[in-house]
Formats: C-alpha cells, sequence, structure tokens
C-alpha cells in the first residue's frame, strides 16, 4: 500500500528557503574567547571533588576568568570556583548541577573580583564555559533496521524540532520527518532525508492526525503545547521569517490571523483527540513540562524509545538543550486574541483536558487550563 506522509498537511507553506545555513562552531573558535561563559549557580562541593572534578588547580587572586578561561583551555565545560582554587569538569551522576543552593551559601568574594562570590570549603560557584560537550554529539542511523515505527506526533507550532534536538542528544541517532524541511536538513537533522517508514530513525516527526497516518505507526510520543502558544507559534513561522522569525504586526491585527484561528484552533484539539483515540501506545509529553525539566522527561522518553539510559548522555543534553530553534528578536508583547477566540480556545482545552483525563494521561498543565 501506498501511503503519503506529507499529503493531509494544510498549514505549512513552504518558506524555508529565507533560512540561513547555521555553522556549528569548533572547540578551536571557542577557545580563548574571554567572559563568554554562563553563569550556573551556587552547588554543593560534591562527595570526591577529584573524581567529580579531574583537573584543579590553585589559583593566586582568583577570579571568575581566569577559573573559565583555564577550563575552556582545558575543553572542560564547568568551571567551578572557591576562594582559591578552580575546578573543570562536566556534568556526571557525581555532579548533576540539578540541586541549586541558595547564592547566599557561596557568600566569600572572590580575591580579584568587586562583586562576584567564588564559594568556600563547602559551595562551589560554578559556569559553564563554551566547550562544547562532545558526550552527546555522535549521531547514527539505526544500524538493524527498527521493526517498530514510532512517530513524534505534535500540533504545528508544538516545539517539534526542540524536540527532535533533545532525542537526538540524548539518544545519539537522527529523528526522521513525514516531511523534507531544507532548513532543517541544512541545521544538521540529516534524518530529514530518510524515508519516513525506512526504521532507520528513532522516531519520525509529523503533523498529521489522519486515521490512517496514525495507525501506520506502532507507537508515538504525542508532543502537546498551549494552543494559545503553538497557534502563534505556527502563525510566525508562516507569515514571518521561518523557524526563527516573527510576523508582522500587521499580519496580526488584519484578517489572516482571524482566518487562520477559526481554521486551525478546532484542529488543535482533534489532532490530540485523534492520537489519543487511534494511536496504538501514546507516550505524552506537555510541551511546558518538557521545559521545566528536560531530563526527567527525556529520561522516560529514552525509555519510551527502547534504549539504554546514559545518564552522562542526558547530563550532556541537558548542557545543550537550547540548540538554535529560539526565535530572535523582539518579542511581539500584543496579545493576538480576541474574547471570542479565548472562548472558543477555552472549550477546546477542556475538551482535550477531560480526554488525557479519562485515559489516565498527564492533563493539560496549570497555566493554560482555563479558570
Ligand atoms: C575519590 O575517588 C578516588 C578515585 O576513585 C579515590 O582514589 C579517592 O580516595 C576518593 N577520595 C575520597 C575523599 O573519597
Ligand atoms: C596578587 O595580588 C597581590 C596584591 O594586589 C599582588 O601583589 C600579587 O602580585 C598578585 N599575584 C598575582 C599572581 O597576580
Ligand atoms: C492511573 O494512574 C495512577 C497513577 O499513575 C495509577 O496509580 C492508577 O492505577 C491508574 N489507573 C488506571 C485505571 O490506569
Amino acid at each position: 500500500m501506498l501511503l503519503l506522509c506529507g499529503i493531509g498537511l494544510f498549514l505549512t507553506t513552504g518558506q524555508y528557503t529565507r533560512l540561513e545555513p547555521v555553522h556549528a562552531l569548533s572547540n578551536k573558535d571557542l577557545l580563548f574567547k574571554e567572559g563568554s561563559a554562563t553563569f550556573k549557580g551556587c552547588f554543593k562541593r560534591p562527595d570526591n571533588v577529584t573524581l567529580a572534578f579531574p583537573v584543579d588547580a590553585v589559583i593566586e587572586n582568583i577570579s571568575v576568568d581566569k577559573c573559565v578561561n583555564m577550563c575552556t583551555e582545558k575543553e572542560f565545560t564547568l568551571a567551578a570556583l572557591t576562594w582559591e582554587k578552580c575546578h573543570c569538569g562536566f556534568p556526571t551522576s557525581l555532579f548533576t548541577l540539578h540541586e541549586r543552593e541558595d547564592d547566599e551559601r557561596c557568600w566569600l568574594r572572590c580575591a580579584e573580583e568587586d562583586f562576584e562570590n567564588c564559594g568556600n570549603n563547602d559551595y562551589f560557584i560554578v559556569y559553564q564555559t563554551q566547550v562544547q560537550d562532545n558526550r552527546c554529539m555522535d549521531r547514527r542511523f539505526l544500524p538493524i533496521h527498527a521493526e517498530h515505527l514510532i512517530a513524534l506526533a505534535s500540533f504545528p507550532g508544538s516545539g517539534n524540532t526542540w524536540t527532535r534536538h533533545l532525542i537526538e542528544l540524548a539518544t545519539g541517532v537522527y529523528t526522521g520527518s513525514c516531511y523534507f524541511d531544507k532548513a532543517l536538513y541544512i541545521k544538521g537533522f540529516i534524518g530529514e532525508k530518510d524515508d519516513w517508514r525506512s526504521g532507520e530513525t528513532i522516531c519520525v516527526k509529523t503533523h498529521e492526525n489522519s486515521r490512517t497516518m496514525i495507525q501506520a505507526f506502532d507507537s508515538s510520543i504525542l508532543l502537546i503545547r498551549n494552543p494559545y502558544k503553538a497557534l502563534m507559534s505556527e502563525f510566525n513561522r508562516q507569515y514571518g521569517g521561518g523557524h526563527i522569525g516573527f510576523a508582522a504586526e500587521a499580519r496580526w491585527s488584519g484578517k489572516d490571523w482571524p482566518v487562520f484561528v477559526k481554521k486551525n484552533a478546532p484542529w488543535w484539539a482533534s489532532h490530540t483527540q485523534d492520537w489519543l483515540k487511534y494511536g496504538k501506545k501514546v507516550h505524552v509529553v506537555h510541551y511546558e513540562d518538557l521545559k521545566r525539566d528536560v531530563f526527567s522527561h527525556l529520561k522516560k522518553m529514552v525509555l519510551f524509545l527502547g534504549l539504554e539510559v546514559s545518564e552522562d548522555r542526558l547530563l550532556c543534553m541537558e548542557g545543550q538543550k537550547d540548540g538554535n530553534f529560539k526565535r530572535s528578536g523582539e518579542k511581539p508583547e500584543y496579545d493576538p486574541y480576541t474574547a471570542e477566540m479565548r472562548a472558543n480556545i477555552d472549550e477546546l482545552i477542556k475538551t482535550v483536558d477531560t480526554e488525557l483525563k479519562k485515559r489516565n494521561l498527564t492533563a493539560v498543565p496549570e497555566e493554560y487550563r482555563p479558570r
């Protein structure tokens, strides 16, 4: 039977050519780039410091830059400071960065800083350097073709690309797609070009929700996002600059937006309902929950995908979770929803919430449940 995967999609318009390829910086480009570390916070000293941080040195007149530069030169992603020592390492199960302490616990000022604290014997101040963590950079196609086809199903604008990025980091396996999006291929989503039914990718992106399409998959990760946000994000993609631009304000106040909402808001609800109804084995992930805690949600996804969990790999993923898919520039403050649109969308949210609860699945997150 010939089953075309991208045929039923009426939202995408294929405005992909405007995007420029993004070239990843190599470690060499990043070395010696001063003052570009990210502050991670104050953390309790690990039980075994030498095991958690393979390299350390006493630094006279210690400063954040001195320690960050040392760890960057030695190609570590973390620089941890105390009042006298600089420690370099990676996030591992010995030092996960999951339990950030109150900054005040790291009260000791660094010798050569006017404002920055450096920690003490019990608490470390930690920065993330610009060094790329290579523990989760490798990618491959599945060496043995999977018998089970797994969907990464979502309504458009729900963070599917970002989730694929996280899944690829966490598993080291390419994700596939029902569509061919050249911009994503250029960014390194090599599985984009693969036939969606090859069994060579770990899961396959799809926005479809026809019964036939859903039943073509043996299981699915169903990604759900707040419809208020998803609709705006997809509108931005269609009328703005592809995956990372914003639509001009005139578009929102004109005819396009109300027509778009009227047509697509009901689809947001039926998309979820159809996957719940026809999907053989559905693992629901709420985008908002995923944003709050990528580590535990990716851990569950990796298990659902039938792979072994590597804690170090997940921690590496967590350190690089942002990727290149954030819309840049000024986010419009403008609220484009009318009272009538809100009334409709709130009803749709309630319907989806009820369907999820009926199946004992995680209900929609508090923040978009209508009050
Ligand atoms: C830390 O781990 C190393 C390597 O396993 C070991 O040799 C050392 O004794 C440990 N130190 C402490 C304080 O447990
Ligand atoms: C540390 O600071 C002191 C006092 O400002 C200075 O005399 C000394 O040379 C500095 N040492 C280094 C290695 O920068
Ligand atoms: C629903 O989920 C809860 C908590 O995960 C579980 O304890 C309960 O047995 C489930 N009930 C059904 C009917 O599956």
